[in-house]
């Protein structure tokens, strides 16, 4: 029963919609450090962002209308920091599980938490978590989807859109709605402590995962092939019969 009426809290039923923003997630973690009591599952979405931004400090391009951009709220303070590597595999199952009708099998989740089709990025998620003591006490969780552009600037990264594989434009809102209802059906999964179940079906979605691969890590270029990935979140690739673990700063994947 608390259930259910959790995996509504994610349809949005706190849905604020801005239609410009600097980025989403600056916006919610500035209203969470002002204390004002903003309810689990709260959605930020932006119709526009002007200082949309990525993983390791990189901008993410946002334009009007073509990108899906928004924060959810989460409060997983069931969670240890230890745990902590759960989030993202659930958010990114959440995502992949809404756009796996849209696109199809050619669909993967890049380690950590990018979204891929075929060898290109479709999207990202830039995690934030605030911490108390050894628990998280609530995470920004921003997504970022390539929707309905047909092109992009030279400075975005090996992009493709949902548009430019299927000539279709989507509907924004709504696939806000299933994504967020799908993370909320993972993290009710989490809250139950079905982490093995959790974790398979993240590597079941892996990028390059047992398939050989060429990667960089302190100026060296080597093939490898991903094992897997620990429970602290690191990749586990093998190299000649070796298998070492790594950090996002510590490896580069490199195109085939
Ligand atoms: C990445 O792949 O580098 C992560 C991209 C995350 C972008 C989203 S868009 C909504 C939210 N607001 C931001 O400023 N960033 C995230």
């Amino acid at each position: 029963m608390q259930n259910n009426n959790f995996s509504e809290v994610f349809v949005a039923q706190n849905l604020v919609i801005l239609k410009e923003v600097d980025s989403t997630n600056t916006f919610l973690k500035n209203i969470l450090s002002n204390n004002e009591p903003v309810p689990e599952g709260t959605v930020i979405l932006a119709e526009s962002q002007t200082a949309g931004r990525g993983q390791q400090q990189n901008k993410w391009y946002s334009s009007k209308g073509e990108s899906l951009a928004f924060s959810l709220l989460l409060k997983p303070s069931f969670l240890s920091l230890a745990q902590q590597f759960n989030l993202i595999r659930i958010v990114s199952l959440g995502v992949y599980d809404a756009l796996l009708p849209l696109v199809g099998n050619s669909l993967k989740i890049k380690w950590p938490n990018d979204i891929y089709i075929g060898d290109r990025k479709l999207g990202g998620m830039l995690i934030e978590n605030q911490v108390q003591g050894s628990t998280i006490k609530s995470s920004v969780v921003g997504i970022g989807l390539n929707i309905n552009q047909n092109n992009f600037p030279d400075w975005v990264p090996n992009p493709i859109s949902v548009k430019q594989i299927l000539h279709t434009d989507y509907d924004l809102k709504a696939l806000m709605f299933d994504i967020c209802n799908r993370i909320g059906q993972w993290y009710i999964k989490l809250m139950a402590g079905n982490e093995s179940q959790i974790q398979d079906a993240y590597l079941n979605t892996l990028y390059w995962l047992n398939k050989p691969g060429r990667f960089k890590a302190q100026d060296a270029i080597f093939g490898g092939i991903i094992k897997g990935v620990s429970n602290a979140g690191l990749l586990l690739l093998e190299c000649n019969g070796k298998t070492t673990a790594y950090n996002l700063k510590e490896i580069e994947f490199l195109n085939k």
